[in-house]
């Protein structure tokens, strides 16, 4: 099988291919990435020999690059996008432009040149704000920022490709990912990186909202299962199992770095923040044996300590 991974220089893209190569998977992959300020040739660097991948420098919503691509290719895992919350509130129009125009740009290639598989990589922002349980794959839809509305116009439009044109569609919508790699936009490696410096970070409202983390090795394994065991037109929802408030996840971070509450300031809540997502997994664990391998404790300590030895990367990223 030939794959095209689009947005595979960025965090949860990346991790897919270098996994996916490590594990001496027969297929070969093309990575499509527009290498915005989010895509990073370097996360690539450990692959960048394997003779089964290449690296294509474009944009998805390029059509006549993206059918040159498709035509050779049997697969497409869609993680391109632009991902960042606060960022789509400050200018939602290169959101609505790579997350809705680049996924139909690329849905449309896909149908025309008989695409087996066309795995889409969406989130769990899609619903909205749920205060207590968990939402099925059955939830409609209500996003509230900028960035999940588009994702959640790109989820409608392959769901649409679908059910109009049968083609092999499936979906992914995933809980908050961390681990290595991830831009230091994100509150992840955006606190352990400036406590790490001796910083300080920036704690949203009363620190109450809450969210539920998933390692990026566990998401790409299930993204993995979803490929090749999925069914068409479904939806899959990916969780880590671990949830835990702004608050509890700041102290583990200051913990983590060796740091006090003395380095946080409480600032202005996010505009339209979502207190709580949560979604429940059970028919990825049902359907096709997903469950996450890595606890968030374990999993924590070590993505601290990546940030703690990879400094060249991500100053090099920030800039
Ligand atoms: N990070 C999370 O916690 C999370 C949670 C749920 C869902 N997701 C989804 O997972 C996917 C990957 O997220 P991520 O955190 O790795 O994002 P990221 O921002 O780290 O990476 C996005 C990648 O897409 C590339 N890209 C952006 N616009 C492009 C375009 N027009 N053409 C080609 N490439 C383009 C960027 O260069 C970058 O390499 C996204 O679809 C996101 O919505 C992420």
């Amino acid at each position: 099988m030939r794959l095209l991974v689009t947005g595979g220089a960025g965090f949860i893209g990346s991790h897919f291919v270098r996994s996916l190569l490590a594990d001496d998977d027969p297929r070969t992959v093309t990575v499509l990435d527009l290498l915005t300020y989010a895509g990073n040739r370097a996360n690539l660097a450990s692959v960048a020999d394997d003779p089964r991948l290449t690296f294509v420098h474009g944009d998805i919503r390029d059509r006549p690059l993206v059918d040159s691509l498709l035509a050779e290719h049997d697969a497409v895992v869609h993680f391109a996008a632009e991902s960042h919350v606060d960022r789509s509130i400050a200018s939602g129009t290169d959101f609505v432009s790579t997350n809705v125009l680049g996924t139909q740009t690329l849905l449309e290639s896909a149908l025309h040149h008989g695409i087996d598989r066309f795995v889409h990589i969406s989130t769990d922002e899609v619903y909205g704000s749920i205060e207590s349980g968990s939402w099925t794959e059955e939830q409609p839809l209500a996003p509230n920022s900028p960035y999940s509305a588009s994702k959640a116009g790109s989820d409608l439009l392959a769901l649409a490709y679908h059910r109009t044109h049968g083609l092999d569609v499936r979906i992914t919508r995933c809980s908050n990912n961390y681990g290595p790699y991830q831009h230091p936009e994100k509150v992840v490696p955006l606190f352990t990186t400036r406590l790490l410096d001796g910083g300080r970070v920036p704690l949203y409202g009363d620190g109450k909202n809450s969210r539920d983390w998933l390692h990026v090795d566990d998401h790409c394994r299930a993204v993995r299962l979803v490929l090749d065991a999925g069914r068409a037109g479904e939806i899959y929802h990916i969780g880590g199992g671990t949830e835990l408030t702004n608050r509890e996840l700041t102290e583990r971070l200051l913990q983590a770095c060796g740091r006090t509450w003395d380095s946080v300031d409480h600032v202005t809540d996010r505009p339209g923040h979502d207190l709580r997502y949560s979604v429940d997994w059970s028919k990825a664990r049902d359907e096709l044996g997903y469950r996450p391998h890595h606890d968030l404790a374990p999993g924590l300590a070590e993505t601290v300590d990546w940030y703690r030895t990879h400094r060249d990367w991500w100053q090099e990223t920030a800039r």
